[in-house]
């Protein structure tokens, strides 16, 4: 692209991606969440160009594209969406963006259940707030970033990326109120394990379909109940009294999500209060039982990932594993003891090849702070 021979950016902003501790599919049945930013993530360099409406966005590895920013439209360039999304958002709160470029690259893993949607959409509302001094509170800028992600990406996710995108802090997870935004940031103790993320490197292409069937199939659950608890509003309120209750009427596939859902939000507290004791024996515990209800409660697992948290259960130095993300494979999240994790990536290396004939990608992170000037 031609802005590039002379790109002299004068603003660089990193934002990252994230893991879910626990509180899976948890966001957006109103409920909690544990996850935090980590260290691989997206960075964006930008300078304004002086036009009043042209833009110019490069992104290493998938090339550049142009618009106008008076004739914002969803593109059939599934990646454009995320900044077309965002742009589209901040125009109906501001007039104030004008024409700018930008570049993008990023180390994190795309698809692979690490955020990187929102990494990029929160990335690009951060910048041009800072750019043109649009005045948007942190929160603002997860929120319409959420709903880019809604109106032009098509998966009606939930909160929970965007604000661990935005609002992390190293060295601690965020415990987070899906209902009432209330958070509080938990300092997490692992040594001497470590957190290795096992990248199938498989993203099933139902991930966005069966996402929102996900979503739909928990309203169903909710309306069911409703009848005979007219002030449940979301999963939140349903406690499992409520749910053994109303079994005979609802499906049974609707009674097996909703049962998933007060389970993994009991799962968050249990987990907070285990990470707060640096009782890591229940952490890994909880995390196994957790994947248990991925795989069988909301279906949500894929046959890759399943195999590998098996395939860490006879092993004494791993600690727990389970998906993390919306599902259909992207990484599981495991946590081994520091003196055995070469010897077990290699080994997981070794049967994930003979298994799928697939070269599996492990790598360490570590809960890490959110969007940043640099
Ligand atoms: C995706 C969504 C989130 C959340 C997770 C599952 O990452 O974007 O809002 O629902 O799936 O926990």
């Amino acid at each position: 692209m031609q802005f590039l021979e002379n790109f002299q950016p004068e603003l660089t902003i990193t934002s990252p991606g994230r893991i879910n501790f626990i509180g899976e599919h948890t966001d957006y049945n109103m409920g909690y969440v544990l996850p935090t930013a980590i260290g691989n993530k997206i960075t964006f360099k930008f300078s304004r160009n002086d036009s009043y409406n042209e833009c110019n966005v490069f992104s290493v590895g998938y090339q550049g594209f142009s618009f106008d920013l008076k004739e914002i439209a969803v593109s059939d360039v599934q990646w454009e969406n995320y900044i077309l999304g965002v742009i589209s958002e901040i125009s109906k709160l501001t007039d104030k963006v004008r024409g700018f470029d930008c570049t993008i690259e990023s180390n994190l893993p795309l698809g692979s259940g690490l955020s990187s949607s929102a990494a990029m959409e929160c990335g690009l509302a951060y910048g041009l707030n800072e750019l043109f001094d649009l005045g948007l509170s942190k929160l603002a800028m997860v929120e319409l970033s959420q709903r880019a992600e809604h109106t032009y990406v098509g998966t009606q996710c939930g909160i929970m990326d965007q604000f661990a995108s935005v609002m992390s802090k190293e060295g601690h997870v965020i415990l987070l109120d899906c209902r009432s935004l209330e958070y509080q940031y938990i300092p997490i103790h692992i040594a001497p394990y470590k957190l290795i993320m096992l990248n199938t490197k498989v993203s099933h292409n139902l991930a966005s379909s069966e996402y929102n069937t996900r979503k739909m199939e928990c309203e169903q659950g909710v309306a069911i109940l409703q009848k005979s608890n007219p002030e449940v509003m979301s999963l939140r309120e349903v406690t499992r009294a409520m749910l053994e209750k109303g079994k005979s009427e609802m499906p049974s596939k609707v009674y097996d999500r909703c049962s998933f859902i007060i389970d993994e939000n009991d799962r968050v507290i249990a987990m907070t209060e285990a990470l707060k004791k640096n009782d890591l024996k229940t952490v890994g515990s909880i995390l196994y039982t957790a994947h248990e209800g991925i795989s069988n409660l909301y279906e949500v697992s894929c046959p890759e990932s399943d195999f590998l948290v098996d395939f860490t259960k006879d092993n004494d130095a791993v600690l727990g594993a389970r998906q993390t993300g919306g599902g259909f494979g992207g990484c599981t999240l495991n946590i081994i003891h520091e003196n055995a994790v070469d010897a077990f990536i290699k080994e997981a290396s070794e049967a994930y090849k003979n298994k799928f004939n697939i070269e599996l990608e492990a790598f360490e992170v570590q809960p890490s702070g959110g969007t940043q000037v640099i």
